[in-house]
């Protein structure tokens, strides 16, 4: 990273292509390997909130998340610290700054011999389901990187929570780090229909398999591929949690879309998930799968 390079680097999440994030050229190649759009800002990685402090103005809210969260599966979104180095097109051209300490040895030792921030966004191809194997990583994006790090399954299986802190807090994406348990630390989140707009990243079709995914179905259709939840029909080997637990199924989420996806089926059906807890990032993750705006 130092040279300007990629690495694949497993986070507790997803597999992240990283890169220095005071470095334009090698931002600049992160956004060409994934085919993102440029508009789309990146989550700077750091070893400790003393990292975090370098580039990002924490205020008590930033700190409560960071005592409670970190290191773990959340962003923050914060004003970017007036002589942070994070590069102007890591952050899109915002003066805001969003970042991460992630709860991952791999991810962590590599932070903390790299000392500065590392942009890591999801190693897939833009439009694409994250990898949470480094098979699927390296699928999606090994012939871009100067060097892969194996660090087996992600435990989470799901992005970060992004947190936006500018001014009212805001749930930006929902992720591994519940809602609720937000709300336990710093009080309501603002609710806000524009949300998307806020971040990003935030594209009505994201995360997808090249089948088209039909959602809340009770059983598959002649020709489409089943992911079960709890006890039910289909192929168990696609059965996001037999028991219908949220963490699990997270968990199996993409790499169950991908296995689904090479089945090659006419379409990819998806049994109902509740919507609380994790179930919300669950279910955002499968609307933007299908294409619907969220
Ligand atoms: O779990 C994760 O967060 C993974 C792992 C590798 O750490 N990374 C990841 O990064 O999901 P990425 O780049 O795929 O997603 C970054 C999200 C996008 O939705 C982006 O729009 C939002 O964070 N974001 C980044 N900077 C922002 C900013 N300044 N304001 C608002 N949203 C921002
Ligand atoms: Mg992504």
């Amino acid at each position: 990273m130092r040279a300007g390079q990629l690495i694949l680097l497993p986070t507790e999440t997803v597999y992240g292509l990283g890169a220095d994030a005071s470095n334009p050229a090698a931002v600049a190649a992160i956004y060409e390997a994934k085919g993102r759009p440029r508009f789309n800002p990146l989550i700077s990685h750091v070893a400790d909130l003393a990292g975090a402090e370098r580039i990002a103005v924490f205020d008590e809210r930033a700190r409560k998340l960071a005592a409670a969260f970190w290191p773990g599966p959340l962003t923050l979104v914060l004003p970017m610290a007036p002589d942070g180095v994070v590069c102007d097109l890591a952050r899109a051209g915002l003066e805001s700054v969003a970042v991460r300490c992630p709860a991952h040895l791999i991810a962590h030792t590599v932070l903390a011999a790299f000392g500065g921030p590392v942009v890591a966004p999801s190693a897939n191809r833009s439009g694409r389901p994250s990898p949470t194997t480094f098979a699927d990583a390296v699928e999606e994006t090994g012939d871009k990187v100067g060097a892969a790090l194996d660090g087996g399954p992600c435990e989470v299986g799901l992005e970060s929570t992004v947190v936006g802190l500018l001014d009212a807090p805001r749930l930006l994406r929902p992720g591994a780090v519940t809602r609720g348990q937000i709300e336990a630390v710093i009080g309501p989140l603002a609710e806000a229909e524009d949300d998307a707009k806020r971040s990003p990243g935030r594209l009505a079709r994201h995360y997808s398999p090249d089948a088209p995914v039909r959602l809340n179905a009770d059983r598959a259709e002649p020709g489409e591929a089943y992911l079960g939840f709890g006890p039910g029909p289909g192929d168990p080997a696609l059965n996001l949690s037999p028991s219908g637990d949220l963490r699990e199924a997270a968990a199996n989420l993409f790499a169950y879309l991908r296995a689904a996806d090479r089945t090659r089926p006419s379409a990819i059906a998806v049994a109902p998930i509740p919507d609380e807890g994790l179930g919300e990032a669950i279910n955002d993750r499968l609307k933007r799968a299908a294409g619907f705006v969220g």
